[in-house]
């Protein structure tokens, strides 16, 4: 028995290769997702054949695998056809003028220099008509306007259209006319199972790190935890905390309390990143004693209540409350047109989110 055999030494590692625990990494092989990318790909094989292809709509929980499948067929594509891949992210890009700038740079279109949005659609599809393209809008929910998205349904002859989000409801809040254009097969991602979790997780983490630097009881605290929230990005979120504070600690293997203390460094970041500055806690009373009442009805009460936040910013933090859960919103259609009508989450109090 040595008491040094497990010290790491100054120059070691843990970690081969870093970008595999990467979010954005995107494995040779995606396991547990066959069926999902078999139906993608059936949506996109009339283009392979000169004919039209199907468009789709994909939604599921986050970390569930939506953004990693699809990024895998789009390079899949870009590496075995001729079939032009476009992946937008709405998050990033939500405006008619920077997706189709953005669709320029992707497919080396570098003649945008002041032409407007209208002139780009004409001279993208264009290029896009010579052969056939697959357009990813990915986090569509994000996206402020819809504009580019109805002229390429109506422009592009050959394209598989896919919408991706997290909202299973928002096919109701596309504007009509691109709805009716589109016609969207739907694919839901379901969370992975406990194995399915595990074995996804084991895999990354055989790609990163050295052997043995778990052992099984370790790291299913971790798989576990992933499975428990139905997010493989937080046990990858995991997996590096623990190794980092193994290394910090120089030790060659990730022990329980390693992983313990990872695990309650993620519920303080999570309590952190959740806590809401004043203005958000002053909106969710607002919306409490305004019941039934729309984002553009609310705003204009928080502006004339004496805070002239700038209604975009106030639309966002909306949303922002949604996604923690502090709010609800509900689309509507009534006589004056579509309205957002805000609600409370009645069963959390403030200082829970
Ligand atoms: N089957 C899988 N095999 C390997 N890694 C996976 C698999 N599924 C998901 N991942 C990894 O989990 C992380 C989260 O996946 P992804 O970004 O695709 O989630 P998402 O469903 O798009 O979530 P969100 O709705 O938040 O965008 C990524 O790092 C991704 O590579
Ligand atoms: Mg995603």
């Amino acid at each position: 028995m040595s008491l040094f055999k497990d010290v790491l030494k100054d120059s070691e590692s843990l970690i081969i290769d870093e970008i595999a625990l990467d979010f954005e990494y995107i494995p040779k092989i995606l396991k547990h997702r066959e069926n999902e990318q078999k139906y993608v790909a059936e949506c996109i094989k009339p283009l392979l054949q000169e004919r039209n292809g199907k468009n789709l709509f994909i939604f599921g929980k986050s970390g569930v695998g939506k953004t990693a499948a699809i990024k895998w067929i789009l390079r899949d594509l870009e590496n075995e056809t001729d079939v032009i891949p476009v992946y937008i992210n709405c998050w990033k890009t939500e405006t008619n003028y920077k997706i189709i700038n953005e669709i320029c740079r992707q497919i080396g279109y570098k003649y945008v220099l002041n032409k407007k949005t209208d002139e780009l659609i004409r001279d993208v599809s264009k290029i896009l008509n010579k052969k056939s393209a697959v357009l990813v809008f990915d986090e569509v929910d994000k996206l402020i306007e819809q504009g580019v998205i109805y002229s390429l349904v109506e422009d592009i002859y050959k394209k598989t259209i896919i919408l991706i989000t997290n909202n299973k409801d928002f096919l109701s809040h596309i504007d009509q006319r691109v709805r009716s254009r589109l016609i969207l097969e739907s694919l839901e991602f379901k969370p992975y199972n406990k194995e399915e979790t595990r074995s996804i997780l084991k895999e990354r983490t055989d790609y990163a790190l050295v052997k043995d630097v778990f052992d099984d009881a370790s790291f299913n605290l971790i798989a576990d935890r992933a499975f428990e929230l139905g997010d493989i990005r937080t046990g990858l979120h995991l997996i590096r905390e623990a190794v980092m504070i193994a290394e910090n600690n120089s030790c060659k293997n990730v022990k329980k309390e390693f992983i313990e203390e990872a695990i309650k460094k993620l519920d303080d970041f999570k309590v952190k990143d959740n806590d809401l500055d004043a203005r958000e806690k002053l909106m969710i009373e607002l919306v409490k004693l305004n019941p039934g009442k729309n984002i553009k009805e609310l705003h204009t009460i928080f502006t004339t209540s004496g805070d002239e936040i700038p209604y975009r910013t106030f639309f966002e933090k909306i949303k922002k409350l949604e996604k923690k859960g502090a709010l609800t919103t509900k689309e509507t259609e009534g006589t004056a047109g579509k309205a957002t009508i805000v609600g409370c989450n009645e069963n959390k109090k403030i200082d829970e989110f």
